[in-house]
């Protein structure tokens, strides 16, 4: 069968052409995901054209996303794809992390090193391909920030127009900049992200316009290829956490649907455990988990974190993320606004560095091993999904202990590190560095 889209409500899963625009089932209003059979070549074989395509000056076996283009097959051929080289982010050993974790080893897989600074950047190439193959001319999304620096930049270069809708006064001037430079056009509303993903719902339906947020199944196909990628680098050994931020519970669906399927075309030998962390003020899905997913899922209405790539209340994915938590017998735990600063100083510490939102992963992964959850011993990989340049007015306010919560409660400077005005004066200088 060709590939096409289905609805994951068990009840319902109705089928749908793969050219179709939809995001909910028409018959029962479920998510819709894209279903394709399994590949034709084995997973050996497939390991190895993905390992040759490595030394492929083809722009498309250079991309870390198209690469691996057999295991999300949506596309009759690649004529519509635009790439930026995305992926291909490294896998980094960052020993203080790991300490700090109360962990022996802990890798991050940092999407930061992506072109436009996450790992958007990893789905909004496989939406983009797809709304250039649907002919569409426009294409929107709304943002905590990431999204619409993401999608400004694969449609500027594929000749689409790219419209944003920002909430107001919450998201970070780097992505915010990222998006104007790229040449979107961008709509600045009074209201925060889950309202304005009702509005643009209403928009995109009544002006066809093609809507890139995660709950086009293509951003999904594109995000599994983070976790291919990890696999591929660790020469196909899962290990036994991936451990990511959860906000619109795009990301985990994606990790959680890559698993499955590479378990189930026999690529790996066993099923990693994933590990959603959640800031403590936009936290519905740690609150869904607390209840075993008995009863309805209630959205926060005002969600509130400094973290604002994940200050969500109503996540779109959360059904799709739930099944893949409770598949691979994962885990959802929430942090605090002071857990998450200092966690983000300390990967600031090993050298590498992100976004708010990406340090929840470590302020998490501390939480799981202090209560035994996570073993000391345990192989785990946690993502990081942002650029540590993407806030940095955050960064500057923490170590200069000017950073407040939300609610304006003053966080520590824990890890703090101000930088000091001096004189134009070598001795003076010099006895300061000897102290
Ligand atoms: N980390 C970063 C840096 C993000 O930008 C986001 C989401 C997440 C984590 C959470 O991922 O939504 O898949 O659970 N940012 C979106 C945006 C919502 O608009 O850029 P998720």
């Amino acid at each position: 069968m060709p590939a096409r889209l289905r609805c994951i409500a068990e009840s319902c899963g109705a089928q749908f052409a793969i050219e179709e625009v939809l995001y909910n089932c028409p018959k029962c209003g479920g998510l819709i995901e894209a279903a394709y059979d399994a590949p034709t070549q084995s997973a050996a074989e497939l390991k190895k054209i993905f390992r040759q395509r490595r030394m492929s000056n083809a722009p498309v076996d250079q991309s870390g996303v198209w690469r691996y283009r057999e295991l999300f097959p949506f596309l009759d051929d690649l004529s519509s794809v635009v790439t930026l080289r995305e992926g291909n982010t490294p896998l980094l050993d960052a020993p203080l992390a790991a300490s700090y974790a109360g962990l022996d080893r802990l890798v991050f897989k940092h999407q930061g090193y992506n072109p436009t600074g996450s790992f958007k950047d990893n789905g909004m190439t496989c939406g983009v391909a797809q709304a250039r193959r649907l002919k569409m001319k426009r294409v929107a999304c709304v943002s905590t920030g990431n999204t619409s620096a993401s999608m400004a930049a694969y449609a500027a270069a594929g000749g689409l127009e790219p419209l944003i809708f920002l909430p107001h006064g919450n998201i970070s001037f780097g992505k915010l900049s990222q998006a104007i430079e790229y040449g979107a056009r961008t709509l600045q509303v009074g209201a925060n992200f889950d309202e304005i993903l009702a509005l643009v719902r209403v928009l995109a339906e009544r002006l066809g316009i093609y809507l890139l947020n995660s709950m086009n199944p293509f951003r999904i196909e594109g995000q599994k290829s983070i976790v291919i990628e990890m696999m591929d680098q660790r020469d196909w050994h899962a290990p036994d956490w991936i451990v990511l931020p959860g906000g619109n519970l795009g990301n985990t669906s994606a990790f959680g649907k890559a698993l499955r399927e590479l378990h189930a075309y026999g690529f790996l030998d066993k099923m990693p455990r994933i590990g959603v962390i959640q800031a403590e003020g936009s936290a519905p899905f740690y609150e869904f988990s607390q209840r075993r997913g008995l009863g309805d899922f209630v959205p926060v209405k005002k969600p509130e974190t400094l973290a604002t790539a994940i200050r969500i209340g109503d996540p779109v994915s959360w059904p799709k993320a739930w099944r893949e938590v409770t598949a691979s017998n994962g885990v959802v735990e929430q942090v605090t606004e002071q857990e998450i600063a200092d966690a983000k100083a300390q990967i600031g510490r090993c050298g590498i560095g992100c976004e708010p939102a990406s340090a929840a992963t470590l302020a998490g992964l501390r939480k799981l091993t202090a209560g035994g959850t996570v073993s000391r011993d345990a192989d785990v990989v946690a993502v990081l999904t942002g650029h540590v340049l993407k806030d940095t007015d955050y960064i500057y306010r923490y170590h200069t202990g000017k950073l407040e919560t939300p609610a304006g409660v003053p966080i520590r400077s824990t890890h703090g590190n101000q930088p000091v005005v001096v004189p134009n004066d070598p001795d003076r200088i010099a006895a300061l560095l000897a102290e």
